[in-house]
């Protein structure tokens, strides 16, 4: 019969070195199987032989009972917290301030990653795990044992290689894997439990859990950064060695062995190191902490009334940050879709300070479920615009974020695009929130063509506030425009000039310049040739409309709601006044040489657009056609014609040069 006490002594050894390898060197050398099957192993044994049981047992990290409050802990050294740089600048000026304060002396510095997690105490007596605390304020914390224990990478029972002493009490950082955090959060949305907004708060609430056994399931990781009276008791000179200790009793530590810098340029090479490596690591790290690694220096420095003069965390600048919505805004972009804006309680993120995030459209709204009221995480990285990556905690209360029912500009209609497009768009197309992009096409070549008009003069008339709609172009005065950049009389006058020849164009070419949705070129033709005035076809009903060939019900009700709009009303007053042509030409339909053919254009032309050889062959009594067919008599082709001269050549249609079509049509 093997003895039980010497059987259970080393099973319990075998399972700390299976621990120690898999939580702490991440090398495990057994499956998690087999793992298992030791520590059933050990229980059977130790239910067989309960006066055998031990409270370090690798059995007992789940035991406590759940408890309603944590009893106090007073820290047997204040666990402090460190002083903040963001730069190298910052931390230049910390490296002369301590270099000061040693009066001269050299220093050397260790460098460890900044855990982003939450700092506990741990308290060893006679090598056995006897409290853990947490931070607390500083002073106090809370007695959280029962949940420590079940940290596997923490020991029970330290591995004695070097001599501790009998009381042995040492700090470290409690935090959880990138991995785990994130299956942590996607299990939590499935069950729509509360998610946590990073690793560090979801570190700190499953340490704080009432019920240990909810704490052992959230794969919690810990390493030890510091000492509390360890130098006096253990007679070591340096924090480096100190760390070195710590591993050798199998505690984990961050790194080893632990970088040392002499002079500040070394501690930013080593910083910028882990900068690159940051988003490649399993867990989440805030900046390095830079620590001077005598003792006797530390000692020399003290501190200030919360941190060490001796040490500092450099802070890698933040990317997340939570914050609240506050209410939600709406602006319209220059093609009318209405943008929902989330203004938040100020957050520090990223280097800048953010108040207000959009949600970019609808859609995004619904798909991250956000409402009014919510707790958010905000995401800025490097110079990209903020965003919401999602929601934390749905405030009390929470209300919808929903379309707005009018325009906050115009207060004109708002309607979700009948294109299965995600934006919700301002219809009224005189909505001064889409003035600057309607003017520049209201001003182009195909519409009312004012030479001169470009983007630099349309964006410095709404700037100076002498449009504020398309009719206010007719009453810029000479004065007005010799106050934009780079204008003197003699521009000043061709503008002018070009203003007054577009009030004679066609109506065709003014319905096009209105910038109707759905209303391009041709459809402005086709309705201009229809009504031959604006304001028969402003006093169209829809069913008017409906009745025009080629226009669709999508089309008709467009224009419909168009002309009953206010603004658009109030427009045509003015356009009328200014003395604006209304009327479409009577086509004098000619009898000429290219009388009932059909022409494709196709390429670029030099001496028109396409829409002018369009109406040209079009009031010649020839049609233009979009395709070529076989039916095709004409393929007029310019530079770069593409795939409908390709199709031409294959059908044998006739095909004219540029050249060759002005000569047809007896122009020079
Ligand atoms: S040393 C006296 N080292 O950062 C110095 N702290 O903002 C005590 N932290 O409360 C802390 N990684 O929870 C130190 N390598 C590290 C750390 C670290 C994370 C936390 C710690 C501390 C907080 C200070």
């Amino acid at each position: 019969m093997p003895d039980p006490a010497k059987q259970i002594d080393e099973l319990r050894k075998e399972i700390e070195r299976h621990e120690y390898l898999y939580y702490v060197q991440d090398s495990p050398e057994i499956t998690d199987k087999e793992f298992d099957d030791l520590v059933k192993k050990l229980q059977t044994l130790e239910a067989q032989h309960p006066d055998l049981l031990t409270p370090d047992s690798p059995t007992q990290r789940v035991s406590g009972k759940a408890s309603s409050t944590f009893s106090a802990v007073k820290h047997s050294r204040p666990m402090l917290s460190l002083d903040n740089v963001y730069d190298e600048e910052e931390l230049k000026a910390w490296w002369e301030r301590a270099s000061k304060g040693l009066g001269g002396a050299k220093f050397e510095v260790s460098i460890e990653p900044k855990m982003d997690g939450t700092s506990l105490a741990l308290v060893y007596e006679n090598g056995r795990l006897k409290s853990a605390a947490t931070r607390g304020d500083g002073e106090t914390g809370e007695d959280v044992t029962a949940n420590v224990k079940t940290i596997r990478a923490i020991p029970l029972r330290l591995d004695f290689k070097a001599p501790v002493p009998e009381t042995f009490e040492c700090r470290g950082e409690v935090y959880m894997l990138k991995k785990d955090f994130e299956a942590m959060n996607r299990e939590a949305v499935k069950t729509d439990s509360k998610t946590f907004a990073n690793p560090r708060n979801s570190a700190a609430g499953s340490l704080r859990q009432k019920d240990p056994s909810i704490t052992a399931k959230r794969k919690l990781m810990f390493t030890v950064h510091s000492a509390s009276n360890i130098p006096e008791t253990m007679n070591l000179e340096k924090h480096s060695e100190f760390i070195e200790v710590c591993r050798n009793l199998h505690l984990p530590v961050a790194v080893y062995p632990i970088p040392i810098a002499q002079s500040p340029d070394d501690v930013i090479r080593i910083y910028k190191k882990w900068l690159d490596e940051r988003p490649g690591l399993p867990y989440e790290i805030d900046g390095i902490v830079v620590k001077i690694n005598h003792f006797d220096q530390q000692k020399a420095l003290g501190m200030t009334a919360k941190s060490p003069r001796w040490a500092v965390a450099f802070k890698f600048s933040a990317s997340q940050a939570t914050s609240t919505i506050n209410s939600v805004e709406y602006s319209v972009g220059r093609t009318g879709a209405v943008t929902p804006i989330a203004k938040i309680s100020p957050v520090h993120c990223g280097g800048v300070t953010i108040s207000s995030v959009s949600l970019h459209n609808f859609d995004e709204v619904e798909r991250l479920g956000v409402k009014v009221g919510d707790k958010v995480l905000i995401e800025r990285a490097g110079d990209v615009i903020p965003k919401i990556v999602r929601v934390i905690e749905h405030g009390i209360n929470a209300k919808n974020i929903a379309p707005p029912k009018s325009c906050p500009v115009c207060a004109g209609e708002v309607l979700r695009a009948d294109d299965g497009e995600v934006a919700w768009r301002c219809v009224n197309a005189l909505c001064p929130a889409q003035l600057e992009r309607g003017l520049l096409h209201f001003a182009s070549r195909d519409a009312l063509d004012i030479e001169g008009m470009g983007e630099s003069v349309v964006s410095q008339l709404l700037e100076k506030g002498f449009v504020k709609d398309f009719a206010d172009v007719y009453s810029l005065k000479k004065e007005d425009l010799l106050k934009l950049e780079l204008f003197a009389d003699k521009k000043a006058e061709n503008l002018l000039a070009q203003i007054e020849t577009s009030k004679t164009r066609p109506l065709s070419k003014l319905l096009a310049a209105l910038g109707i949705r759905h209303v391009g070129e041709k459809v402005a033709r086709t309705l201009a040739e229809r009504f031959m005035d604006l304001k028969a076809l402003a006093d169209a009903s829809q069913e008017d409309l409906t009745k025009v060939p080629d226009l669709g019900p999508i089309i008709a009700e467009s224009v419909h709601t168009f002309f009953r709009q206010e603004t658009t009303r109030t427009l045509i007053g003015k356009l009328e006044k200014a003395g604006v042509n209304f009327k479409e030409p009577k086509k004098e339909i000619m009898e000429s040489a290219i009388s009932g053919k059909s022409f494709v254009f196709t390429g670029e032309l030099e001496s028109f657009s396409r829409s002018e050889a369009e109406e040209f062959v079009t009031q010649m009594g020839a049609k233009a056609m979009s395709s070529v067919s076989k039916k095709t008599d004409y393929v007029v082709a310019g530079a770069e014609a593409g795939s409908k001269l390709e199709k031409a050549e294959k059908l044998g249609v006739k095909i004219l040069t540029e050249q060759e079509f002005k000569k047809l049509i007896g122009r020079p």
